[in-house]
């Protein structure tokens, strides 16, 4: 008999998978929320190796949708059509269906339009890409509606100009192998303050905090871009960095390599603000040194002094034993956020490499290239 085959997930026809756990990972911390999540697999037949992400199919805040309708004087029970054209009430459109954060193009177009708001028309030219990112930047449709209140819309109107609500990726922070049945991951709330109103990342708000423990979420497996372990047998040292969220597909790699008994040396770079209130995982790392799953971490807290430390400044300061890594065929990996840390990194990547590698600029760029060309170093980073 052949084996039936494995359930193919995707964003037409999303797992509907139970959030079967929660912890906030920082407890006391006043300035960031970031949560661990546990998802249950149990004999859905979802799959993923460690260096995939899970894609979440967001909801928007029903608060912030039921502002909007007010502010376009709805009353939130109008029909309209969903993006399958299929019939539904506004409020269930904007929650469900819709990016009701920030606006389209063509919503812009049309309130220019109908307000005759030069300015808003003279943003929308081609040539003003950045200047009109600008004027968006911490604005959301309500913020743009409230300032052109004689912008007046039929529902299904308002409805055709807004875009797809689109999925978010999540790094998995856990292995199948070390606990099957189970997604695990690490989600920092987006939050802020702008224009006087209280500002939350959709997804990230939404599957930590208005998503209760036992909530089904609808979800599918995107594949890691050779963010990938190398072979348990193959005798690679690895260097992981990931401050922040970037530490979840480490989080995944070491559960892999512990039930693999994976050879090489593996070194973990984490940072975070607070060592008190945000050192994620600390209990697991320890257990990982002690049993030789993890050779060592080196930690940096931005903020628990006065001048900021950050892992960049770490991987300097341990330029000897990270030059050794390296020469030893070291596969480094960096994970986390894409616009400050990765670039700072990667400079002291290139930095060491001068300095104990004894390479001029353009030999330690090239060095750097071939690492990339030999997938020895690779980076997820959002
Ligand atoms: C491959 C990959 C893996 C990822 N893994 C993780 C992970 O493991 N954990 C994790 O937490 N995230 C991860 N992310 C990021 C994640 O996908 C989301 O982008 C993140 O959670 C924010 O989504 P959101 O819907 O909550 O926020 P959104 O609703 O998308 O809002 C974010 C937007 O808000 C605006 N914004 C943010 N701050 C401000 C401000 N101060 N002022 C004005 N505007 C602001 C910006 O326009 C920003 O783009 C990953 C991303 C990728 C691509
Ligand atoms: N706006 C929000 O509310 C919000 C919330 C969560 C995440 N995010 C975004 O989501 C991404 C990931 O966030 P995250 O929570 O995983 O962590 P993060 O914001 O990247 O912070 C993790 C650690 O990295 C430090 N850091 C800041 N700049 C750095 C740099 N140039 N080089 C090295 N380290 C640096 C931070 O220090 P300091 O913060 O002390 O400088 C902190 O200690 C980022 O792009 C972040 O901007 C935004």
């Amino acid at each position: 008999m052949t084996e039936p085959l494995p359930p193919v997930f995707n964003r037409k026809n999303p797992l509907l998978a139970r959030i079967s756990s929660k912890k906030l990972l920082t407890e006391g911390c006043e300035t960031k929320r970031t949560w661990h999540l546990e998802i249950d697999l149990l004999g859905s037949g979802l799959s993923f190796t460690p260096g995939d992400s899970l894609a979440l199919l967001a909801q928007n805040d029903p608060t912030l949708a039921n502002e909007l309708i007010e502010t376009l004087g709805f009353s939130g029970d109008e029909t309209v059509l969903n993006p399958a054209k299929e019939e539904t009430t506004l409020t269930r459109a904007l929650v469900e269906n819709y990016i009701i954060t920030t606006p389209d193009k063509k919503l812009l177009r049309s309130i220019a339009e109908k307000t005759e708001n030069v300015e808003l028309s003279s943003l929308l030219d081609p040539e003003k890409k950045k200047d009109l990112a600008d004027h968006l930047w911490g604005r959301d449709i309500i913020d743009i509606l409230q300032a052109n209140p004689e912008a007046k819309f039929e529902a299904s109107e308002f409805v055709s100009l807004l875009k797809k609500l689109n999925v978010r990726l999540y790094s998995i922070a856990s292995s199948l192998a070390y606990h099957p049945d189970r997604v695990d991951l690490t989600v920092a709330v987006v939050e802020y303050e702008s224009h006087d109103r209280k500002r939350q990342g959709v997804c990230s708000s939404w599957i930590s905090e208005r998503a209760v423990e036992n909530s089904d979420i609808p979800c599918f497996i995107t594949p890691g871009k050779g963010f990938r372990l190398p072979e348990p047998d193959e005798d690679v040292p690895i260097i992981m960095c990931g401050p922040g969220t970037g530490i979840a597909p480490f989080r995944a790699f070491l559960q892999e390599r512990k039930e693999t008994s994976a050879k090489g040396d593996a070194w973990l770079i984490f940072g975070e603000i607070h060592e008190q209130t945000c050192y994620f995982y600390k209990d697991e790392w320890e257990k990982f040194l002690e049993d030789g799953t993890l050779s060592k971490v080196s930690t940096a807290w931005s903020r628990d002094q006065d001048e900021k430390v950050y892992v960049q400044h770490k991987i300097i300061e341990e330029g000897v034993h990270f030059w050794s890594y390296l020469e030893r065929g070291a596969i480094f990996y960096v994970c986390g956020d894409a616009e400050r840390m990765a670039p700072d990194v990667d400079k002291a990547l290139h930095q060491i490499i001068m300095d104990h590698g004894g390479k001029s600029e353009d030999e330690a760029a090239e060095y750097v290239s071939q690492m990339k060309a030999n997938k020895r170093y690779r980076r997820d980073v959002y």
